[in-house]
Order: structure tokens, then sequence, then C-alpha cells
């Protein structure tokens, strides 16, 4: 699983799963942009990179505006010259049963996880052509696939990348770019520890792996659609949960 000098582009790498995509990008050799809307994160994260003696650049973006996604990917081709993965990582829920669902809270997830997967791919796919090579993983989730009582906003804002991942997949295959999804099931990050105790031990009583995922289960399967060994799959959703949905 070797992305030894390649550049990879991880937004919302700032903590979570986000960083631990960017460590793990960094173990196996890639120069790696550390996106985020939060640059304390960021700059903390970078500096975690640079301690496994890559190169790192922090960079401030918020997903959900296409000017800064147009800003990021053209800082990366001034400093680098080449975009070769980008993770579109980045996310938020604004949880709500649909009757007390504000419009700003369906706006809000929309807008960072569908737009920003939408504004970051479309203005890194750009350069991505031009070389005629490159990789794209969008991190969906379960909930996409499944639904989640209290998350209709951020369902369909995960069913919504699995089906843009599939139109752009076919899109760009023949010009050797990959575009894949990956759908994490429940993680132990900032996301899942805001669930009150007993409710994550319902969730985890469902899940046949009886456990919460970790930031590193998902990272792998990233680093490995990343790797030249995954150059034949594109337009794939690839499942990380523990046996959650089958
Ligand atoms: P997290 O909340 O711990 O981290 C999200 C990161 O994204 C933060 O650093 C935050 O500053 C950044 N961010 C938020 N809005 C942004 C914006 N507009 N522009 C740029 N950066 C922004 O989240 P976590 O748990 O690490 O999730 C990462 C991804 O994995 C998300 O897309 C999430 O939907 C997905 N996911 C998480 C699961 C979980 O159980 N934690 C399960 C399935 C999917």
């Amino acid at each position: 699983m070797n992305v030894d000098g390649k550049i990879a582009i991880v937004t919302g790498a700032g903590q979570g799963i986000g960083r631990t995509i960017a460590l793990s990008l960094a173990e196996r050799g890639a120069s790696v942009v550390v996106a985020d809307i939060n640059m304390d994160l960021a700059g903390a994260v970078a500096v975690e990179v640079e301690a496994l003696r890559c190169s790192a650049m922090p960079w401030k973006v918020n997903v959900a505006s296409l000017k800064d996604c147009e800003d990021l990917m053209k800082a990366v081709i001034d400093r680098f010259g080449k975009i070769d993965i980008l993770v579109n990582n980045a996310g938020i829920t604004r949880d709500m049963v649909l009757l007390r669902m504000k419009e700003e809270q369906w706006d809000d997830v929309i807008s960072v996880n569908l737009k920003g997967t939408f504004n970051c791919t479309k203005t890194a796919i750009r350069y991505m052509f031009r070389q005629k090579s490159g990789c794209i993983i969008n991190i969906a989730s379960v909930t996409g696939a499944m639904g989640n009582p209290g998350q209709a906003n951020y369902s369909a804002s995960k069913a919504g990348i699995m089906g843009f991942t599939k139109a752009v997949a076919r899109e760009y295959a023949e010009y050797g770019i990959t575009v894949n999804a990956v759908a994490p099931g429940f993680i132990a990050t900032a996301m899942t520890d805001a669930i009150p105790q007993k409710d994550r031990d319902l969730l985890i009583a469902q899940i046949p792996a009886k456990r919460l995922g970790t930031p590193e289960d998902v990272a792998a399967v990233v680093c490995f659609l990343a790797s030249n060994l995954a150059s034949y799959i594109t337009g794939q959703v690839i499942h990380t949960n523990g046996g959650l949905y089958m």
C-alpha cells in the first residue's frame, strides 16, 4: 500500500478520521495537504505529518465554498505541481427528527457534506484530467445506505455522495482517474462521542463485530484505494462497518 511520492489532499484532516487518514498516507510516503476549516487543528496535524519526515501543507478551507476549494487546489499545484489523491472527508452532523428539523440544519449538512464533495472534486479533477491520473476517495457513511432516525439530512448527503461517486467514476475512468467511496459504520471519534452512553451501548449490540470501528479501520481502506494496488477499482462503495450493514 505504497503511496510514496504522491501528493494527497485530505479535507477535514484536523481531527478524527481525517487526521488518521492524513497520518496513514504520510506513513506510506505521501506528502499531505492538511485541509480543514479549523486552522489550529490543521497546523497541529501538519506538525505530526512532518514528524514522519513527510512534507505537510496546512490549509484553511471551508469546503462548502467553491472559491475556497479553487484556491486550495491552485495553492497545491503552485507548491507541488500535481494532485494525486483527494480524500473528501470533511463532514458535519446536525441531527434532528424531520418534523423538527430546521431548513438551516438541512442546508448546512448538504452544503458541507455533499456540495463540499462536489466543490473539491470539481476543482481538483481539472488538474487530474490534465495529468491523466488521479484518485478520489469520498467518505460516505453506512447511514447513506441504511438510513438512521434523526439523520435525514446526513443520510441524504451520504447517499448523494455514493451516487456522485459512481457518476464521476464513469465519466473519468478512461482518463486514469479512479473515484471510490468508503462508507464507515460507527467509528469512535468526536462525532460518536456525542452519542449518549446508553444509546451507544444499544448501537454496539447491533454491530456483529460488537465494537465501534476505529479511525485506523477506515484509514486502511483509504490507503489501499489510494495505492497502485487499487488502480482497477472505481465507482465502488467499500463498507467498513463491522458487519452492521451487509
Ligand atoms: P469530526 O467531527 O471528528 O472531524 C471533522 C473534521 O472536519 C473537523 O476537523 C472539522 O473542523 C472539519 N470540518 C468541518 N466542517 C468543515 C468544512 N466546512 N470545511 C472543512 N473542514 C470542515 O468527524 P469524523 O468523525 O472524523 O468524521 C469524518 C468523516 O467521516 C465525515 O465525513 C463523517 O461524516 C464520516 N463518518 C464518520 C463516522 C463516525 O462514526 N465518526 C461514521 C461514518 C462516516
